[in-house]
């Protein structure tokens, strides 16, 4: 079988600053496959090419066999590819509910909704507890649970989760990571990013390390967990 997303040799700029150079990566379904890489190495960017946010000046982003590559992000998500950024963007002023039932705005059926809000609610029992109540009252921890739900409120095939763990206290972290590993027993594939880079590893089956723009190395996340030069750069070892 094909991989469930190929990306062959993407280059992206902002305005004329190249920022991705020449970066082919590819997952296959039912996989766990993290991005890593320093502050600005691009890992956002390449997510954001990937989702259709923005579009590559050269090379091709596959998914499932067809090119997306300069498809509107609106179509790239109905295809069941869902990228859930950094930094949560939660619709402050609505509900948990609300917030989350738009991430559905691709389904036109009600039941349908209703079954998929009863799935994420079946994950994260919190959120149905407060699901009347207001986004931006939420704890730090429970607003990034409720935009990892939203993302599975589209039906994803592929999930591509930015930094989710960001500014979590560590029992938060690891609730998120077991989240993670949850989805994927789904059926859901994964793209992961993030700072947590060991606890990122030691739940992903490859990964790919970035550095400014350009790929450096990628494996298994075995391999990479025992890299000298992973564990000293990444790691603080
Ligand atoms: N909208 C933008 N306009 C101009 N430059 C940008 C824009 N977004 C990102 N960049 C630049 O592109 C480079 C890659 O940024 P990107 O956000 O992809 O990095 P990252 O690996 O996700 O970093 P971080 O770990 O800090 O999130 C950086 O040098 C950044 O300054
Ligand atoms: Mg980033």
């Amino acid at each position: 079988m094909p991989p469930m997303l190929e990306v062959k040799n993407i280059s992206c700029s902002y305005d004329e600053a190249r920022v991705i150079t020449d970066l082919s990566l590819e997952i296959r379904a039912g996989e766990i496959v993290a991005i890593l890489g320093a502050n600005g190495a691009g890992k956002s960017t390449t997510m954001r090419a990937i989702a259709g946010l923005l579009h590559p000046e050269k090379g091709s982003v596959l998914f499932e066999g067809e090119d997306i590559t300069n498809l509107p992000a609106s179509q790239v998500i109905r295809r069941g590819l869902c990228y859930i950024p950094e930094g949560r963007r939660l619709f402050s002023r609505l509900t948990v509910r609300e917030n989350l039932e738009l991430g559905a705005y691709t389904e036109s059926s009600r039941e349908a909704i209703d079954q998929r809000l009863e799935e994420v609610f079946a994950m994260f029992p919190i959120l149905k507890a407060r699901s009347a109540q207001r986004a931006e009252t939420m704890s730090g921890g429970e607003q990034q649970m409720c935009a990892i739900a939203r993302g599975l409120m589209s039906e994803p095939r592929l999930l591509m989760l930015d930094e989710v763990s960001l500014g979590l206290m560590p029992s938060l972290v690891e609730k998120v990571f077991e989240t993670v590993v949850e989805i994927r027993r789904k059926g859901v594939t994964i793209l992961i990013v993030e700072q947590m880079v060991q606890e990122a590893l030691e739940i992903a089956d490859r990964g790919y390390v970035l550095q400014t723009g350009k790929l450096v190395t990628s494996g298994t996340a075995r391999e990479l967990l025992d890299s000298d030069e992973i564990r000293k750069a990444y790691m603080g070892m």
